[in-house]
């Protein structure tokens, strides 16, 4: 398998990290590929032989394959390879330049694994479409809840189920701020600072705190798992700067904690502050994502872990790339 990986930031190189970190385990479950090229924002690496990814992580641009100002929306289209993986920094305004590098490699045949929620938000259907067309897979693991593996899990272990709703904890940053708040008393501000030094947050931390961020992989979960056709303006959104201390202490004394919580089904798409029972599997803290399938044969399946963070993305990253790996092995 030839792969591409586009965008070498904090995920991207989290990737070839751990790739190389797991190059035994990778080679035994048959995940040998090529990477032919690494795209950054200003140029890329680019050897249709192979690159050496230790080399372009401890050289960088000094590498002898570093191709100054070799753009990936003009390369994609005719590179020589089988998978995209698409990293590049969401953006819900345009979607860009995700949206135009996972459109250029699906037409033009290859696979896309993508971590990057920008483009899956404004153009779900569009994209699955191409996908159908061209014959092609497009999975996208690391946009929702960071390492959990809800999408793997909805399609491959839950597959005799009717999946009915999705609720969850979709956004570290505010699950921070509100854990710090009820269980500190810190002020809003106060959690959102340290969310911020932790980098958790987004660059803009209004799509945090007013749930922006969390609808968006609502929307994410209702196509990919539901099968709906939804898009953001769909979401009825309420954000969590509402929430006072106080309202959090109140909530403790009668045994409840302050959560924003994502919810949709066939009727029904929001995410908004709720009131959780202590002991419910929803109650999860700190940064911690929680996303919980409700099915008509397994009933409830609820799954935590972390919802950021650049290892936890390559996981779901590299989860999805060995799915494609795998199909793409069997079917030739
Ligand atoms: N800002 C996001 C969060 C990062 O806090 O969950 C992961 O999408």
């Amino acid at each position: 398998m030839k792969m591409a990986l586009v965008g070498f930031g904090n995920v991207g190189k989290a990737v070839a990290e751990v790739m190389l970190e797991k190059r035994e385990l990778l080679q035994k479950v048959g995940f040998e590929p090529t990477v032919v090229a690494v795209f950054e924002r200003d140029g890329s690496w680019i050897d249709e032989k192979g690159l050496k990814l230790q080399e372009i992580l401890s050289k960088g641009n000094s590498s002898p394959s570093w191709v100054e100002g070799a753009m990936a929306e003009e390369r994609i289209a005719d590179l020589d390879c089988d998978l995209v993986v698409e990293m590049t920094v969401t953006n819900i305004d345009d979607g860009e330049p995700g949206l135009t590098h996972i459109r250029e490699a699906l037409e033009n045949g290859k696979d896309v694994v993508t971590s990057n929620k920008g483009p899956l938000v404004l153009a779900f259907p569009e994209l699955m479409d191409i996908a159908e067309k061209r014959d092609r897979i497009l999975l996208y693991e690391a946009t929702v809840g960071g390492a959990i593996p809800v999408f793997h899990v909805a399609r491959e272990a839950l597959l005799v189920n009717n999946i009915i709703s999705i609720t969850g904890i979709l956004n570290g940053t505010s699950n921070y701020i509100l854990t710090k708040m009820t269980e500190e008393k810190v002020s809003f501000n106060a959690a959102l600072r340290e969310a911020q030094e932790k980098g958790y947050a987004e660059a803009d931390p209004t799509y945090d705190i007013e749930g922006i961020d969390a609808a968006s992989k609502l929307v994410i979960l209702a196509n990919g798992i539901l099968k709906m056709k939804k898009i953001i303006n769909d979401v009825r959104i309420e954000g969590i700067t509402r929430i006072t201390p106080e309202m959090t202490e109140l909530a403790m004394e009668d045994g409840y904690l302050v959560k924003h919580i994502g919810y949709v089904d066939r009727n029904r798409i929001e995410i908004m502050p709720r009131l959780i029972p202590r002991s419910s599997p929803l109650a999860v803290g700190g940064t911690l994502n929680v996303i919980s399938l409700k099915t008509d044969v397994a009933q409830d399946i609820t799954l935590i872990g972390r919802g950021a963070g650049p290892r936890e993305t390559a996981s779901a990253v590299l989860g999805d790339a060995l799915y494609i790996n795998k199909i793409r092995k069997e079917n030739k």
